[in-house]
């Protein structure tokens, strides 16, 4: 298995978000989203982008998105080396004697697979819950 950087490409994105029957979103949106990634990782196998993540943020604050492993290859740690090397991007941005937050939504039932890499459940006894708001035209 490899694992490249900054190489995360519309057709893969979209592909591997739909074999986690995630909805697409437009392929202007998408593109623009894409371009203002800080970073990306793809996991590729004989040629094939089997796996991804995304790392969104302004140096302050960072949010981890969009990880996708294909089910035919979950199971074999490529998910835990794809967020591994997205927390290693962030460690290696945060200056000594400064700190970072990486934030991100768990799926339901996947909060498991983040603890293990060290993220903490929200709320807690300094943190209210996560909100989000969604907006659609
Ligand atoms: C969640 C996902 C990214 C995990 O990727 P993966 O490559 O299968 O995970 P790994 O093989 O690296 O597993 C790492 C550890 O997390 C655990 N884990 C994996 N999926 C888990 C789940 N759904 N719930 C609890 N623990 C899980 C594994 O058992 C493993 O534990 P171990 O290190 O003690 O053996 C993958 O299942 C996936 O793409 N799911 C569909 C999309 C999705 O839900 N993405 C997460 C968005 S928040």
């Amino acid at each position: 298995m490899d694992y490249k950087e900054n190489i995360l490409r519309y057709e893969d994105y979209c592909r591997l978000r739909e074999s986690a029957a995630w909805l697409n979103f437009s392929k202007e949106q998408t593109e623009k989203a894409l371009n203002n990634s800080l970073y990306t990782v793809v996991a590729v196998e004989d040629q094939q982008t089997v796996g991804m993540g995304r790392l969104i943020g302004d140096g302050l604050y960072y949010i981890i998105v969009d990880v996708v492993v294909h089910p035919a290859f979950q199971g074999m740690g490529i998910g835990s080396k794809i967020v591994d090397m997205m927390i290693a991007y962030v460690d290696r941005e945060t200056p000594c004697g400064g700190r970072s937050s990486i934030q991100l939504t768990a799926e339901k039932g996947k909060e498991a697979f983040y603890e293990k890499r060290g993220f903490k459940r929200i709320p807690h006894e300094f943190c209210g819950s996560g909100m989000r708001k969604v907006i659609r035209k």
